[in-house]
């Protein structure tokens, strides 16, 4: 696949080669930091070490061998040990510009690397009965983006949420349920309501052991299929589902595939059976069955005394249900940190099971916890638990608040109610997204309302503003012009745009290949910095020479294209007018 990215580095690459003088597979480039020296740059120490040479000796005598002309670069120079390549704005403007035009709801991507694959990831995965809180909330936008990312990359995604509809507590609900006078789904907040009664039923079983029996039998009774267990379950399934779509279609989310852990119950007797016969789990003198892990990591369940089956085997049949199903070629779990011994334990005991290809691809994507601003628990206004839904509702708030300020000054291009309400919405769920997205998943956060909502500064707005103002200089000049001659582009800005521009595809292979949405993040902010410097010494609209204008505004059109890429990524919507 020819695009922008790679043909810049191929195009170098052949250049160097053809000197003679560094054998093709020696040839390493790297982006140098400082963006002045360079756009791509070749460090020659290991080659002139191999030749006996001095570095810089072996730079000038490679840099003077290119010749530039009819490639997409302009300048080749030596400089210590290094032989630096400057592009030609021009030649790769007109490169990007057909990149895009190819294929312009997907620029960056790259659907030849995960073509033919199947890759799950799994995400959001919240319990039935309990809100999404603000955990919930990170799995589901740092999922999401990982989803989009690999689509972008081609794989055949398989998104999945893995429902945590099954265990004892559900015991716990049904027997509070049997003596509360009324169900949870009257309440007005039902799901809140299944919360509270749980917390309530629970804490009073911690001194009534009466109680725990109750639960435990009603748990059993569920298993067995006992109807009026099962209708009840289903009901505190079906509402609480009902309030999580109300977020993920907020968020623009679905999935492929929603099995809850229920879903795996008749799959775990013959499963346990299978790992006694296998040798790989134990049944203990009390009748509970375990597996060992000797030294590696701590023994765990797979089935209890009274026959009740573990979070571990539901998880463990899970991956090999995966496995028969999609043969995937990476199996991922976006869940937090604190479950990483629980993933070490599944992914070996299947391993031991004999399924060690989905073993092999299976990944835990571990990410931190969610503190306030001040790194305590982090709440709402009135200092309760917050939730994700109140998170939300509150990053839109302020956004509305910050928009009317803008509307009453005069400095908004939306003034219709209804264009406030979408842009609020927009601008709130993206900061959040945002403000979550652009550190690495494996860091804890701690939220800070007023840093995440900053106009200026790596906020999810600064770049919606930035797309916004790209798309207002193209309707001001009335559309993007035909026939650009962009070799009129020739400061160091717009040099500076147009190289970040073209790394786009190699952010988005980094991101799928570390799972780090942040890559697209940073590289999104990058490109919305280097606007913000052209934007604010090269005139566009007010160029003299006409051709120049055309040039600048076309550039303006693909800086809006890639800031909605990016943004497209990390799952945030790009309103075009702000
Ligand atoms: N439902 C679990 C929780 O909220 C998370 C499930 C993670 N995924 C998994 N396959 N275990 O803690």
């Amino acid at each position: 696949m020819s695009n922008a990215y790679d043909l810049l580095r191929s195009s170098a690459r052949d250049l160097i080669a053809a000197t003679g003088i560094a054998p093709a597979t020696s040839i390493q480039l790297a982006e140098p930091k400082q963006r002045e020296l360079a756009d791509l740059a070749f460090a020659v120490f290991t080659i002139a070490k191999e030749q006996g040479q001095p570095a810089p000796a072996v730079a000038v005598r490679i840099a003077d061998a290119i010749q530039t002309t009819g490639t997409l670069f302009r300048s080749v120079e030596a400089a210590g040990g290094f032989v630096n390549f400057k592009v030609d704005t021009g030649a790769l403007a007109t490169q990007l510009y057909a990149d895009i035009a190819a294929a312009p709801d997907a620029f960056g991507h790259d659907p030849s690397l995960g073509a033919g694959q199947t890759i799950i990831v799994e995400y959001s995965s919240p319990n039935i009965a309990k809100k999404l809180h603000v955990g919930s909330l990170r799995t589901t936008v740092i999922g999401h983006s990982l989803y989009e990312i690999h689509k972008a990359l081609g794989y055949n995604v398989i998104g999945d949420n893995h429902l945590g509809d099954w265990g004892t507590q559900f015991g716990y609900l049904l027997a509070a349920i049997e003596d509360s006078p009324t169900p949870p789904w009257e309440d007005a907040e039902p799901v809140a309501s299944m919360m509270r009664m749980y917390a309530e039923f629970y804490q009073a079983s911690e001194e009534d052991p009466d109680k725990k029996t109750r639960a435990r039998a009603w748990f059993r009774k569920l298993e067995e299929g006992d109807v009026w267990a099962r209708s009840i379950w289903q009901k505190l399934v079906d509402i609480s589902m009902t309030e999580f779509d109300t977020i993920y279609e907020r968020l623009g989310i679905s999935f492929d595939t929603t099995l809850g852990e229920s879903w795996f119950e008749p799959m775990l007797g013959p499963l346990v059976d299978d790992a006694i016969a296998k040798g790989v789990a134990t049944i203990e003198e009390s009748g509970a069955v375990s597996v060992h892990f000797d030294d590696k990591y701590p023994s765990c369940l797979l089935r209890k005394t009274d026959g009740a089956t573990l979070y571990q085997t539901r998880d463990a049949a899970t991956c090999i249900h995966r496995w028969n199903t999609y043969a995937p070629t990476r199996n991922v779990y976006v869940v937090g940190a604190e479950q990483r011994l629980h993933f070490q334990q599944v992914f070996e005991f299947v391993r031991r099971m004999g399924y060690t290809e989905i073993a092999d691809c299976s990944v835990h994507v571990k990410f931190g916890m969610v503190t306030g601003a001040n790194g305590e628990r982090f709440k709402t206004r009135k200092g309760n638990v917050i939730f994700a839904d109140e998170i939300l509702d509150e990053a839109v708030r302020r956004a509305t608040e910050k928009i009317m300020e803008q509307v009453e000054s005069g400095r908004s291009e939306v003034s219709q109610p209804d264009d406030i309400v979408r842009v609020a919405e927009a601008i709130g769920l993206g900061a959040v997204i945002y403000f979550d997205l652009h550190q690495g998943p494996e860091r804890n956060i701690a939220f800070d309302w007023e840093k995440i909502l900053s106009f200026d500064g790596n906020t999810g707005v600064y770049l919606q503003y930035m797309y916004a103002r790209c798309c207002n200089i193209v309707r001001k000049a009335g559309g993007v012009p035909d026939n650009v001659d962009s070799s009129v582009l020739t400061t160091d800005d717009e040099r500076a745009l147009v190289v970040q521009l073209s790394r786009i595809t190699g952010a988005v292979r980094d991101a799928g290949a570390r799972y780090a949405p942040s890559a697209i993040a940073n590289w999104t902010f990058e490109l919305a910095k280097d606007f913000a410097r052209f934007y604010d010494r090269c005139p566009v609209l007010g160029a003299d020479d006409p051709a120049v204008r055309d040039a600048r505004v076309k550039l303006c059109d693909a800086v809006a294209t890639g800031i909605k890429s990016g943004l497209g990524l990390l799952g945030i919507a790009a309103p075009d007018r702000m």
